[in-house]
């Protein structure tokens, strides 16, 4: 199967890693040569890890080489299978799907890596709609089983069957969601980490202790601070202002420390900064 990840960054890049395991022939895409770039050497040691604790048996270097790293949009021509995965900013999502659109073969399945999109609404900028829905993968996507498969109100019940079992052939465990605000995960993870960012500014506990009471109260492998670092803050104001937006429902309302951190450029682990320094 030939498979296109348009966008590659975290997401984009650990999807194509992923497909390629698995044996498919892989494109992926960006408008940037350097993101391209960062993702070859990421994908590079992603595999590098999983061949040292014995998840693939394969040499990385045979897997990366049947990935395609491309900036030139004729390379995507051809495939059976679209992903974007490019910045959850609808309007980037929109002319996304459209140059998708433009080049996709009629019967190709295209897909969307949406945290909190509609995919109802995005499916307005797909040619042939019915083949269009959700593929949410999680980060660390070569780690993370659960793959979210979302039906917008006009995808074909045919495709989310096909979509369904192409991800368990990716060894991964797939959940269906319709298609409401943040899914099934982002519905139960936005009020969680909101909750301990609010916790922290009303001076409940430190950081760390936030932390650690999830981590040791419940059982989870990160705190809630420690995990929105490394979703990104960026991207996780971007899911609440679509969540907020959508539901209208203060369960979702960014907190203010969030869009400070976020306008001081404090992103998270990959700027350095977040909740915590790295
Ligand atoms: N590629 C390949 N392997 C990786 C990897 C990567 N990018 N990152 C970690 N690993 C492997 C490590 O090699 C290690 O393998 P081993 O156990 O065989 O040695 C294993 O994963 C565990 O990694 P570490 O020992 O380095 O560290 P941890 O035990 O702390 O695990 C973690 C790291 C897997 C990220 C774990 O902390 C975790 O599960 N955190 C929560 C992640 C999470 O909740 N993700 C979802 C975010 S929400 C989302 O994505 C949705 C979006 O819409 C916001």
């Amino acid at each position: 199967m030939k498979v296109c990840v348009i966008g590659s960054g975290t997401m984009g890049s650990g999807i194509g890693e992923v497909f390629a395991i698995s044996s498919n022939e892989v494109v992926l895409y960006d408008i940037y040569e350097n993101q391209i770039a960062n993702a070859r050497v990421r994908i590079e040691e992603s595999l590098g890890k999983l061949r040292d604790s014995g998840k693939i048996k394969e040499e990385p270097r045979d897997i990366v080489s049947r990935i395609r790293f491309t900036t030139s949009p004729s390379d995507l021509e051809g495939a059976d299978v679209y992903i974007e995965a490019v910045f959850e900013k609808p309007e980037v999502k929109a002319e996304t799907l459209k140059k998708i659109s433009e080049v996709a073969p009629k019967k190709a399945i295209i897909g969307s890596n949406t945290s909190s999109i509609s995919i109802t609404y995005l499916s307005k900028f797909v040619s042939n709609p019915e083949r269009f829905l959700g593929i949410h993968f999680f980060n660390p996507v070569p780690v993370m089983k659960l793959v979210e498969v979302v039906k917008g109100d006009r995808t074909q019940e045919s495709v989310v069957r096909k979509v369904f079992e192409m991800v368990k052939a990716l060894g991964k465990e797939p959940v269906i969601s319709q298609d409401f605000p943040g899914f099934i995960a982002n519905r139960v993870l936005v009020p969680l980490i909101r909750e301990a960012i609010l916790l922290l500014e009303e001076g409940v506990a430190t950081k760390n202790d936030i932390d650690k009471t999830v981590r040791l109260g419940l059982n989870h492998p990160m705190g809630p601070l420690e995990l929105a670092d490394f979703i990104g803050l960026d991207v996780l104001l971007d899911i609440m202002e679509v969540m907020y937006r959508d539901f209208g429902d203060p369960r979702f309302k960014p907190p203010i420390t969030l869009r400070n951190l976020v306008n001081a450029g404090k992103l998270g682990r990959k700027s350095g900064e977040g909740f915590y320094k790295y």
